[in-house]
């Protein structure tokens, strides 16, 4: 469907053509001073130096033409030279009644969206999901909803960090616990139990400890050092071992992704990347990007255009050792095979942005993608507490991913139970859907890249620019809709009153929003444009007296315009990531 501002954009540029002006000059854009008009164009102004004339002239000679046409109710040129418009209210609604019917409100899918890889976990497994990889989850899961609503075949890649040191740390740790399991026994033929022989409560305990004492003890440290050697050239027992830890923290990670409504499709990890390395290495090698530096390999990523340094990408370091970029460049080879992605997007702390700069670099220069291929880095800022330093426990640790999200569902179920908002059974539902529209609009909000105060007062404050905000004007419509009765199938009426109009106007925003957010991969925009929409929603609740309507025929105007307004503002949501209860 045509976007409106396009559709109108196309009328003006046809008057200033008739009017024997260049079209381009016709170009409308939503006014910047809605208290005199509803849209605007300023060609008339730049215009007025290649013809030599008063611009007031040039808009005058537009607005004639536009006489008589039914989309506008006002078209008015006023000094210097702008045009003035206002959309007829019956073209409005006729506008709106397509979008109301159209499916997905007349967005078109884009044919060439092919398949997006969105990488957004990067949790490292058998440690617990710490709060810096909840930007990433939120963030990136929006993404990728994004990228399907316009028709992308998406694939959510958790790329577990699975294949590190903390590996070696909770084996060395393990076999010094319990040095008689057979997992240590080199002369053990098998089969392995099926049973872990620790819990995820053990693991908690494991890997922070012996984390802490390797840093203390060096003896110890050389042993996880070793023994991360050992499971990497594939020891049995340790590799056994290494699955157990693997089983039991990918189970609690689904546990706790499942409670944040974040779902991957691939459950990959750096480990599954491995297998490619060889083939790779000798590729480049073939290719001659390789290059030799003080013992490592390494593939030389400054080009000419470049303002600062970017330091050559370390691919194999002297010791033989392969790197997070060896990593990171095997597993762009592994999705070219098995999906073959038009994009890559990795929602990662921008803090690796140099990181990426050479991982991609490096992908394009071993020829691992397409120069078609899109690789993007979506790097996001710290979240931080009150004080402005990255968040932390009160005792100043790092913040467990859990402990967050009981601490926001405690202080918003006793709002809500405070409050009465609704009793019983619902408690529980109603809750963790506001905690989590809290928590996830309070992240969203701000575009990816900026940090960010983790206030909780404001995200779970029912008024203001807050996630419970925008579920509270959900809700609210849901439930006179719910008193109304079938509503459906009634088509949008010409609006009578102003506060019906802007909500209108609004509604015929949604396109340009979604779209930026989607080109930009920022869900930011889609936030602004529902707060906007949820004041001019609440605005029209407020003057309209909607169920008590006697005009059956008005009436169902109103239920029509407030039901195609709750259903872009699901639609918003459903794409940020979170839901609205049935009461609140
Ligand atoms: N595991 C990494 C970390 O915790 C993040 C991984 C991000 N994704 C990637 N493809 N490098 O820092």
């Amino acid at each position: 469907m045509e976007k409106l501002l396009n559709l109108i954009s196309g009328k003006v540029s046809a008057a200033f053509a008739a009017a024997g002006y260049e079209p381009a000059y016709g170009k409308v854009t939503v006014s910047n001073r809605p208290d005199l008009c509803e849209y605007q164009c300023n060609g008339a102004l730049p215009a007025a130096k290649l013809y030599r004339k008063a611009p007031i002239q040039i808009a005058s000679d537009a607005a004639a033409k536009l006489e008589g046409d039914a989309a506008f109710s006002e078209v008015k040129a006023v000094a210097p030279g702008f045009l003035n418009l206002r959309l007829a209210p019956a073209f409005l609604a006729e506008y709106l009644e397509q979008t109301r019917t159209a499916p997905r409100f007349g967005l078109e899918p884009d044919p060439k969206a092919g398949t997006v890889v969105v990488d957004y976990g990067g949790a490292n497994v058998a440690k617990p999901l710490h709060i810096g990889h909840l930007r990433a989850a939120i963030i990136g899961e929006s993404v990728k909803r994004i990228q399907r609503f316009f028709g992308a075949e998406t694939i959510g890649d958790v790329h577990l960090g699975d294949w590190g040191l903390q590996m070696g740390l909770v084996i060395a740790a393990v076999q010094e616990r319990q040095p008689e399991l057979c997992y240590f026994d080199e002369g053990f033929t098998g089969p392995y139990p099926e049973e872990a022989p620790f819990t995820i409560s053990d693991l908690e305990e494991i890997y922070p400890a012996a984390s802490a004492r390797s840093k203390v003890d060096e003896e110890f440290a050389r042993r996880a050092h070793d023994a991360t050697f050992e499971l990497q050239q594939g020891r049995p027992g340790y590799y056994a071992l290494w699955r157990h830890i693997m089983e039991v923290s990918k189970a609690d990670l689904k546990k706790n992704y499942d409670k944040l409504g974040v779902h991957f499709e691939s459950w990959l990890g750096e480990s599954d990347a491995q297998p490619y390395i060889p083939d790779m290495l000798r590729d480049m090698d073939a290719k001659g990007i390789l290059v030799e530096s003080e013992g490592a390999k390494v593939i030389e990523v400054q080009e000419p255009s470049d303002t600062k340094e970017v330091p050559p990408c370390i691919i194999v370091k002297s010791d033989g050792a392969t790197l997070y970029a060896t990593t990171d460049l095997a597993t762009i080879r592994q999705r070219m095979e098995t999906w073959a992605p038009n994009k890559i997007l990795y929602v990662v702390d921008k803090r690796q942005s140099l990181h990426f700069e050479q991982v991609f670099r490096s992908a394009r220069k071993a020829g691992l993608v397409k120069p078609e291929t899109e690789l993007r880095h979506i790097g996001f800022g710290t979240m931080n507490g009150k004080d402005g330093k990255p968040f932390k426990t009160r005792s100043g640790g790092v913040m467990r991913l859990e402990t967050l999200i009981s601490d926001i569902t405690d202080f918003v179920r006793a709002k809500v139970q405070e409050n009465n908002l609704v009793t019983g059974e619902d408690v529980e539902d109603t809750t963790a859907k506001i905690a989590l529209a809290a928590l996830k609009y309070g992240d969203l909000m701000n575009a990816p890249t900026k940090d960010y105060i983790f206030d909780l007062d404001r995200f779970a404050a029912f008024e203001g620019n807050t996630g419970p905000y925008i579920l509270y004007t959900i809700v609210r419509i849901k439930s006179i809709l719910a008193r109304y009765g079938a509503w459906e199938a009634l088509p949008m009426q010409a609006p009578e009153t102003p506060e019906a109009k802007d909500l209108m106007l609004a509604l015929t925003r949604l396109p340009e929003a979604l779209e930026l957010a989607c080109r930009d991969c920022a869900p930011n925009l889609i936030c602004a444009y529902i707060y906007e929409l949820a004041g001019f929603a609440n605005k029209f609740y407020h003057e309209t007296r909607i169920l008590t309507e006697e005009d059956p025929e008005k009436q169902r105007g109103y239920i029509a315009l407030i039901g195609l307004t709750k259903r872009v503002l699901e639609t918003c949501i459903d794409l940020l990531g979170f839901e609205a209860p049935e009461k609140m």
